[in-house]
Formats: structure tokens, C-alpha cells, sequence
């Protein structure tokens, strides 16, 4: 009886795909030559993958905040930042001037982590089902997460540059800006209006702002 289990136990550790199975990867640097489907961008053959691959200095420096948001993300996304692909992380840098807002926006694909490096951030967001806001003033080294979907907000708190470094649980989080889905693009005004319960004369200068048409 003793020797048919063991049998069964070996029998069953040899025909598991997880301790035998001959095609562990160790990683799947993105491939660009191909698009991105849902499970990311395919692999780039193993003999091609350079030590550059997983090494990203596009966040040394911020990105350009002379703009109507006096803010800048810069991302290091699979699109950026091929050695992430397949990881299940990512990372993205925000700065924002004096007055600096990164508007309510979400990440369809990830949640995130937020480090303040250099001033002070007011961030926060609203739960999706009772549309509670939790926000917290954060000062330099405090985190903050911000659950997968959800809308959130980062607001210069202080009268000089804040940094933050963000990481998330996906190579692709996604970026939708709130404003920006209702305002830049040509989206009808009347239907703005219409669904948003937002008057003309407010929607037609946000449009103006922002570059939406219609
Ligand atoms: C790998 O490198 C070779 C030689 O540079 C190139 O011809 C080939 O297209 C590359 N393949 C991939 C998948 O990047
Ligand atoms: C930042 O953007 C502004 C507005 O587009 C532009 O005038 C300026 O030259 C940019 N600065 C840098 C350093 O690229």
C-alpha cells in the first residue's frame, strides 16, 4: 500500500507541468517588431536581449510641465521600458511646477504605489462604489497606493516642484485622463452636455482648452 503511494506521489511530481516542465523563461523582453496584445508584447528572442534592455534612464529627468496641467508624467511602460514586459510592473515619473495638477485619471490595467521625492503632494481617490474620497497630503518619503481603476489625483501641495516616482502591478497600467476623454476630443458638445449634466458655455471653453472639436 505504502509503495503504490509513493509510486502515485512520484508519478504525479513527474507529470506536473510546474517542477519539469523544460520552458521556464526568465524573461520576455518586449519585442516591438510585433503589436502588443493582451498579454503584452511577445518575446524578444533570448540572444538579442542586451543588459539595456532591462535598464531605463528615461527618469533621470522630468518630463516638460510648461503646459495647461504645469505637470508632467513620464512613463516606463512596456511601450518604454522593454525588460518590464511580462513582469507584471512598471514605473512612471511625476513632476509638477508650483500649482501643478496630474487631473483625475485612471490606470485601467494596474494598481499603484506612489513615493514622494522632492516637495509635497496632495493625493487621493474615490472609491467606485460608494464614491467615498480618501486624500492625504504627503510629504517627502510617505506612500500612497492607489487601487487598480480607480480615479485618482495628484495636486502640488507646496509653493515648489514636487517629484514622485510611481510603480505599478502591470508592464501596461493605461492612462485615461478624465478631462481629457470628455474634452479633447470630438465628441459632440450636445452629448457632453447631455451626459455629464455640464452647461454649453463650460463645456465649449474646456473643448477650447483642451483641443476638443464638435
Ligand atoms: C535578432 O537579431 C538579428 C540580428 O541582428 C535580427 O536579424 C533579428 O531580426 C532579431 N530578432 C528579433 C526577434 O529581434
Ligand atoms: C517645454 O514646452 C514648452 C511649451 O511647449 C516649450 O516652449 C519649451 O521649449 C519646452 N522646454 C523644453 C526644455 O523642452
Amino acid at each position: 500500500m505504502f509503495q503504490i503511494f509513493i509510486l502515485a506521489v512520484l508519478f504525479f511530481f513527474f507529470s506536473s507541468p510546474f517542477p519539469s516542465h523544460g520552458a521556464v523563461q526568465d524573461f520576455c523582453v518586449a519585442d516591438f517588431m510585433a503589436p502588443e496584445g493582451p498579454a503584452g508584447y511577445s518575446c524578444k528572442m533570448p540572444a538579442n536581449v542586451t543588459v539595456d534592455d532591462f535598464v531605463f534612464t528615461g527618469l533621470v529627468k522630468g518630463g516638460n510641465t510648461s503646459n495647461i496641467i504645469k505637470a508632467a508624467v513620464t512613463p516606463a511602460f512596456a511601450a518604454q521600458f522593454p525588460g518590464v514586459n511580462g513582469l507584471g510592473i512598471s514605473m512612471a515619473r511625476l513632476d509638477l511646477a508650483p500649482g501643478g495638477v496630474v487631473p483625475l485619471h485612471t490606470h485601467p490595467g494596474g494598481s499603484e504605489v506612489l513615493v514622494v521625492v522632492q516637495g509635497s503632494i496632495l493625493a487621493g481617490f474615490i472609491s467606485s462604489s460608494a464614491n467615498t474620497v480618501y486624500m492625504k497630503t504627503l510629504k517627502r518619503g510617505e506612500i500612497m497606493v492607489f487601487p487598480k481603476g480607480l480615479l485618482h489625483f495628484q495636486v502640488n501641495a507646496r509653493g515648489i516642484t514636487a517629484i514622485a516616482f510611481v510603480s505599478f502591478s502591470s508592464p501596461s497600467p493605461g492612462l485615461q485622463i478624465l478631462d481629457f476623454a470628455l474634452f479633447a476630443n470630438n465628441l459632440p458638445s450636445a452629448l457632453v452636455e447631455k451626459t455629464t449634466f455640464l452647461d454649453d458655455a463650460q463645456v465649449k471653453k474646456l473643448k477650447a482648452v483642451l483641443g476638443g472639436t464638435g
